[in-house]
């Protein structure tokens, strides 16, 4: 096995909402298409990382599952393949290979990490403010360890990632370099690219924000209180739609596509776009200078509509015990690659006897 690995982390918590599906599934689905055939791809759940701020313990196995069939539904094809589908918890050598690596993570770089700044809220650890976990802190070693313990070339995720990836770079030049006598080759054999060719790989452009439909400025969240701005993947689809007819536009009497001006009716183009796969120009073009934003409410209403019936049709087509299979089958033949990996950064550190 020498092609090149793509890997990237399959979150699982939560429900996820038509952002999360526009914004981070299709786009997963849309790299498998291009680089499946050239390149193995690994695609995992993150499930450690689930609980690095406080979930719902009781249904976080189910969301894991019920997340991949959610996968399978917006067209991955986890059976190709080159493919490898897997539960990160299911694989020991991810917490152990976390654990060496913190040795070599100096506290000055991680608490750098704006997502731990960002979910953290600003409070630092050991301030005396106990609602801030370690596992939140660590949180970025774990997903280099998730990386660097497949050898993985590209891995494709938000802006929001961008500062993890480095630091998984960072890391694996720190110990390759370290310890060259005992491993010349790297203890790493690959090194993950940087992030302009990760950007490059991914052909992302500007990345596609979904808004609110309550509170257009914001974006569309399940973190925030929102469920009249919000749809969810597993609303009723009329609801839904009615959601959408109760969507905040604006007073201009005119569509444009303009996020600063008009965000609530450019929002609604951007769903109509990605959901009628039209590129925004066509639906512009369509739409642009029309005064009636009931029209449009509707048109967008019809296609969110038609979108979640077939969408909860093809969820509930998903064969679970197939599902169930291939991460069973994968996470044994995985194993086995992390393994010599861990072994590796083992030797490496001295825990194991040197070749
Ligand atoms: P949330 O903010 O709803 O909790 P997450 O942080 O779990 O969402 O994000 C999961 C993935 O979905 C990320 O890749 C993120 O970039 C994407 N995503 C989240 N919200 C949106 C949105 N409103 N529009 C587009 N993509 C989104
Ligand atoms: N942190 C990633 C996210 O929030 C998920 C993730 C965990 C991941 N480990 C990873 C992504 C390793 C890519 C590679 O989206």
């Amino acid at each position: 096995m020498n092609r090149d690995r793509v890997l990237t982390g399959i979150r699982a918590n939560g429900v996820p909402h038509i952002g999360n599906y526009l914004g981070a599934m299709l786009p997963m689905v849309e790299i498998q298409r291009r680089h499946g055939e050239s390149h193995d791809m690994f695609f995992f759940v993150p499930d450690l990382h689930s609980f690095t701020t406080p979930v719902d313990h009781g249904t976080l196995y189910e969301h894991t599952i019920r997340n991949l069939k959610y996968f399978v539904a917006a067209g991955m094809d986890f059976w190709a393949p080159g493919v490898y589908l897997y539960r990160q918890s299911y694989i020991p050598a991810h917490a152990e290979l976390t654990w060496i690596l913190d040795c070599f993570t100096y506290f000055g770089e991680a608490s750098r990490m704006t997502q731990f700044k960002d979910k953290s809220g600003g409070q630092e650890l050991g301030t005396g403010n106990s609602g801030v976990s370690v596992g939140l802190f660590n949180y970025p070693v774990l997903m280099a360890a998730d990386i660097l313990l497949y050898n993985a070339k590209y891995v494709p995720v938000g802006d929001d990632q961008k500062q993890h990836i480095e630091l998984a770079r960072d890391l694996a030049l720190r110990l390759n370099n370290k310890f060259t006598d005992v491993f010349p080759d790297g203890v790493f054999t690959t090194v993950p690219e940087d992030w302009s060719k990760q950007l490059a790989f991914a052909k992302r452009d500007s990345g596609v924000r979904i808004r609110s439909l309550r509170n257009p400025e914001k974006k569309m969240s399940k973190s925030v209180e929102d469920p009249a701005g919000t749809i969810t993947m597993t609303d009723d689809p009329a609801s839904a739609a009615k959601k959408v007819m109760g969507a905040t536009t604006d007073s201009l009497g005119s569509v444009n596509f303009d996020w600063q001006k008009q965000p609530g009716v450019t929002n609604l183009l951007q769903m109509l776009a990605l959901l009628s796969e039209r590129t925004i120009d066509e639906v512009v073009s369509r739409w642009q200078g029309k005064t009636n934003y009931g029209e449009l409410k509707q048109a967008v209403a019809e296609a969110v509509e038609k979108f979640l019936r077939e969408f909860q049709t093809r969820v509930s087509e998903v064969d679970e015990q197939k599902l169930l299979q291939k991460l069973q089958e994968d996470e044994a033949a995985i194993s086995k690659i992390a393994g010599q990996t861990l072994l590796r950064a083992q030797q490496a550190v001295g825990l194991r006897p040197r070749a």
